[in-house]
């Protein structure tokens, strides 16, 4: 087992993306480590969002690898193989979860986690990655304007014991790592692309042009959206370049 191999708990910190950059620095650290903590004063979401979560209530952690053997061109396989392995682990309680690209995780039309992923590229090397994960597991009521979340207790009913979760989501996060390591790129993209939220279906999206209908036909190699209009033309999307209607 790589991730997972070593687990450093703290009670809370600012941010678990934050203190793996930090421990990164410290040049002995192992692949597969995992920080979790139980309360984020300062949780991070992309694009400069935070990250709401009840003290004690959902997963909040970060993981380091080194995907050294990963072009950065082909970084993206690294977000497709985390989301991956929350669906996994997920789709033991949960019948269907979906990822809307990039990378946030959804039941139905719910986002039930979110991805942070940091990538350190040296030259022609990613050198090391943090991929920060916030699964919400048993909150039940959430504060922030964030439009739609939910979490696994929302959804099935139960309690869920924080400890015994980590440990089985980061067994499914490392066997999707090890089709990363193995070079399983092709075969990743295959199964990331059949797990998108509105895979080909008609669907209202909004890019630099304005809001039009679309249906998401696949994902490029490097990540990119490429969604079709009713007109037959086909774009790419860069993230950030398109917004899904809600
Ligand atoms: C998103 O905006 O959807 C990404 C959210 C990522 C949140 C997780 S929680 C653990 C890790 N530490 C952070 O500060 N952010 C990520």
């Amino acid at each position: 087992m790589i991730i997972g191999s070593e687990i450093i708990f703290k009670e809370n910190l600012p941010s678990t993306n934050t203190y793996a950059s930090q421990i990164l620095r410290n040049k002995n650290s192992k692949e597969g480590t995992i920080i979790y903590t139980n309360y984020q004063s300062a949780g991070r979401g992309y694009a400069g969002n935070g990250w709401e979560s009840e003290d004690g209530k959902n997963l909040l952690f970060s993981i380091l690898l080194f995907p050294t053997i990963v072009n950065p061109a082909d970084q993206f396989v690294i977000s497709m193989a985390i989301s991956l392995g929350i669906c996994d682990f997920l789709e033991s309680y949960i019948p269907v979860c979906t990822v809307k690209w990039p990378n946030d995780i959804y039941v139905n039309n719910d986002k039930i986690a979110g991805i942070l992923i940091e990538n350190t590229i040296m030259g022609n090397l990613l050198e090391d990655s943090v991929a920060g994960i916030g699964l919400n597991v048993n909150q039940v009521k959430f504060m922030s304007d964030a439009p739609n979340p939910v979490s696994m207790k929302m959804i099935t009913g139960t309690q869920y014991d924080l400890k015994d979760s980590l440990t089985k989501l980061a067994s499914a996060l490392d066997k999707r790592y090890k089709q990363v390591l193995s070079e399983k790129f092709i075969q990743l993209r295959e199964e990331y692309t059949a797990k998108l939220f509105r895979l080909n279906e008609w669907a209202g999206f909004r890019d630099g042009t304005g809001v039009f209908t679309g249906r998401i036909i696949s994902v490029s190699e490097n990540g990119r959206l490429q969604v079709e209009t009713k007109s037959g033309s086909s774009n790419e999307y860069s993230f950030k370049e398109i917004e899904f209607i809600l």
